[in-house]
Formats: structure tokens, C-alpha cells, sequence
């Protein structure tokens, strides 16, 4: 059987991002985006009190979530999968983690960018009950585009 047609939930481990993780991250941004984080970019998110997960697949890293913290808001920077393994709910389990663990340290809000044709991303993040609170206009270069600004209040 092909690997990415294998069963695979069983066989996915979401963990805290470390510092040693970063050259693989790295490469699932060059993956998904125009304008990538570097892996030096990407030391931030391993950096307290910001956060990340990254989702471990046969001991290959093929997503993760960072989460830039002020205080008791949070700014999730992107989240992102490798395209061979996007719709089996990986970035859905990344979010979850997220999120939890924004939960657990007391953050109030998480807010977030995406632009404003990301379909599936706008779909995640409606998924877990983000919603838009504004458009903020030429965000986002190559190709220029506006983002959707969106906020989630954890209880
Ligand atoms: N079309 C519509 N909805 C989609 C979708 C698509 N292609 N991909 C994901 N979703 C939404 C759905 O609501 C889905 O729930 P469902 O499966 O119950 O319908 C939910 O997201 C979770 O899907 P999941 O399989 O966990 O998402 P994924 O692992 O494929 O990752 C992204 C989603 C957005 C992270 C992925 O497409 C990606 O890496 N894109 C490039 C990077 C990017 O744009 N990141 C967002 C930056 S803000």
C-alpha cells in the first residue's frame, strides 16, 4: 500500500515544536506558501511564550501550527501541511493543540490573518468557531491580496 494511502491517524504524533524540528518546518513552508518563514524566521515560535506544534508522521514532519503570544492574546502565524497529506485532518489535530494549549496558558483571545481566497484555510479556521472581524487591505504580497482578520475568544 502506498504510504499516503495508509490508514493514519493511528500512526500521527502532534508535539511541541523544538528548536531541532525547525530545518523540517522549514520545508513544509516552502511547501505551502509564496513568501515562506526561514528556519531562523521560525526560532521564534520556540521562543516563550510563544508556542507550535507539528504533526510527526512515521517520524516525518508533514505539518505545524506556531502561536505568537502578548500577554493573554495569541497570533497564530500560520499553520500548514504538506500537500500530499492535506485533507486527513492533520492541520484539524495542529489546531486542536493549539488551541488547548493557548487554553491551559490562560490565553483569553487568539486572532489570526488568511487571505481572503484561502478557501480551505478560511474553512478550518471556521470550523473551530474563528470568525472575520475585518478585512485588512494589500496584507499579503505575491500575489498582493487582502486578508481576513479573525478572532477567537476561548472560555
Ligand atoms: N476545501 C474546503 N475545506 C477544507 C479544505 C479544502 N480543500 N481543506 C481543509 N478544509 C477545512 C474543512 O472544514 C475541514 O474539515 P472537514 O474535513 O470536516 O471538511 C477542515 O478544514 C480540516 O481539514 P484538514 O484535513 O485538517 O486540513 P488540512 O490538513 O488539509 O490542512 C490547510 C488545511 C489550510 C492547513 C492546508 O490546506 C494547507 O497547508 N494550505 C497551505 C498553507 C495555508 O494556506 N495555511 C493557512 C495559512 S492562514
Amino acid at each position: 500500500m502506498n504510504i499516503t494511502e495508509a490508514p493514519m491517524q493511528n500512526d500521527l504524533f502532534v508535539r511541541r515544536l523544538s528548536c531541532e524540528d525547525l530545518h523540517a518546518v522549514a520545508e513544509v513552508e516552502r511547501a505551502s506558501f509564496a513568501d515562506p518563514w526561514s528556519e531562523k524566521m521560525l526560532e521564534l515560535l520556540t521562543v516563550e511564550p510563544n508556542f507550535g506544534f507539528c504533526a510527526e508522521l512515521r517520524g516525518e514532519i508533514v505539518g505545524y501550527g506556531g502561536m505568537q503570544v502578548v500577554l493573554d492574546e495569541g497570533q497564530i502565524t500560520d499553520i500548514a501541511v504538506m500537500p500530499e497529506y492535506r485533507r486527513r485532518g492533520i492541520a484539524a489535530e495542529i489546531l486542536s493543540a493549539l488551541l488547548s494549549a493557548a487554553k491551559e496558558a490562560g490565553l483569553t483571545v487568539i486572532f489570526l490573518e488568511v487571505r481572503v481566497s484561502n478557501l480551505p484555510a478560511l474553512a478550518l479556521y471556521e470550523r473551530f468557531g474563528f470568525e472575520k472581524i475585518g478585512t485588512r487591505r494589500n496584507f499579503y504580497a505575491h500575489p498582493r491580496e487582502d486578508a481576513y482578520n479573525m478572532r477567537l475568544f476561548l472560555s
